[in-house]
């Protein structure tokens, strides 16, 4: 494969928010389940984003910003201080290689299990999602959530607040607030897992509600310039209907494409509608990222960027298995492969292993 040109748009340098990322090629966000029971990041997890600061911004894991909100066995916290400290030798580690990162701010809602977390999962309506997800007795059956009261809402987006604060206490650059892939925010998004009858549910006005109330909480805390957010309309990830399935999207972006926010991160097929419709509401930088389906070739992430509506291109799996992804398509040297086998939870195989050039 021959390497990257010199003035690949891939390789350009881009402003989110006030940091310039030095190249648009981003890290996805990837659960890898390395920390500790209590959601306390380990010193591989450190290392593990350290070997990864070529990309132009790392986007972190899913991390939970309360108890509640835990959906996975060992993935990270960001709710105490012992989880804080971890996290502000991540940012300490990327920064020294020349990296930036935003951690990914994710409440799970109903795709959680009381085995993982500790606690009785909370979603806008009782609505169970119908799968199983893995705990350490093995795959179970994910129960019925319990349906927020309106009066406890509040409560919820303050945990988002409290973990963004955090995040900027540690020293990473920002935060991805989580609305794709079936997670709380989605929940409240998509027509199939909002019933609620109050004013977060109903038309697209009233599901977006919630989301916008959380953006604008976490601006107010940290800073347009600090927050970006992640959607994937059209996407059942995460056992997800979205009947209507433009409206709660078209009155979120309406609402926060004033904000200035960082960055708006899209989950979506480069070849659906959609992405022209998000790309007419969105006038911020628009990361892209093509889902689970197929991966783009360089080529076809160039064209993304420099001719297509992405600003910039988030990448997943080649990340996993390649922590000097950049350098590699810049010279054209080939990849290593991913080993799903070791995606989720375990030790250093598989982890931070891969080699390097
Ligand atoms: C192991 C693994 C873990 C993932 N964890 C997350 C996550 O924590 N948050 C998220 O938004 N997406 C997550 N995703 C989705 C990825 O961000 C990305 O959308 C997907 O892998 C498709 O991109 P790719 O083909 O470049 O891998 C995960 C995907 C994989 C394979």
């Amino acid at each position: 494969m021959p390497g990257l040109s010199t003035d690949s748009a891939l390789l350009q340098p881009i402003e989110i928010g006030t940091l310039a990322a030095k190249n648009r090629l981003f890290m996805a966000p990837l659960t890898r389940a390395r920390s500790n029971d209590d959601g306390t990041p380990t010193d591989l997890v450190v290392e593990y984003y350290r070997q990864r600061a070529g990309a132009g911004l790392i986007i972190s894991e899913a991390t939970q910003p309360s108890a509640v909100g835990k959906g996975y066995t060992n993935s990270p916290g960001l709710h105490t201080d012992a989880q804080q400290a971890v996290w502000a030798e991540i940012a300490d580690a990327v920064h020294t290689n020349g990296g930036k990162i935003f951690v990914q701010i994710m409440h799970a809602g109903r795709i959680s299990h009381p085995d993982n977390s500790g606690h009785e999962a909370v979603a806008p309506s009782a609505i169970a999602p119908g799968i199983q997800m893995f705990t350490k007795e093995g795959m179970k059956d994910i129960p019925v959530p319990r349906a927020l009261d309106t009066p406890e809402l509040p409560g919820i987006a303050a945990e988002f607040v409290d973990a963004a604060r955090r995040a900027v206490a540690a020293g990473l650059d920002g935060v991805e607030l989580h609305a794709a892939n079936g997670y709380i925010l989605h929940q409240f998004l998509a027509d199939g897992t909002n019933k609620r009858t109050d004013a977060y549910g109903g038309d697209g006005d009233n599901r977006a509600r919630f989301v916008i109330e959380v953006v604008e909480a976490v601006v107010a805390a940290i800073g347009a310039d600090k927050v970006g957010i992640r959607i994937s309309p059209g996407s059942p990830a995460g056992a997800i209907s979205e009947e209507d399935s433009w409206g709660a999207y078209g009155s979120l972006l309406g609402a926060l494409d004033g904000l200035g926010l960082a960055y708006l991160h899209a989950l979506v097929d480069p070849g659906a509608e959609v992405l022209s419709r998000i790309r007419n509401a969105w006038s911020g930088p628009l990361v892209v990222n093509a889902g689970f389906e197929r991966e783009l070739t360089p080529a076809e992430l160039e064209e993304l960027v420099s001719a297509g509506p992405a600003d910039a291109v988030a990448i997943g799996r080649r990340f996993i298995a390649n922590p000097d992804l950049v350098e590699r398509w810049t010279i054209g040297a080939g990849l290593n492969e991913p080993d799903a086998a070791t995606f989720y939870g375990g030790d250093a195989r598989g982890y931070t292993d891969y080699p390097f050039l």
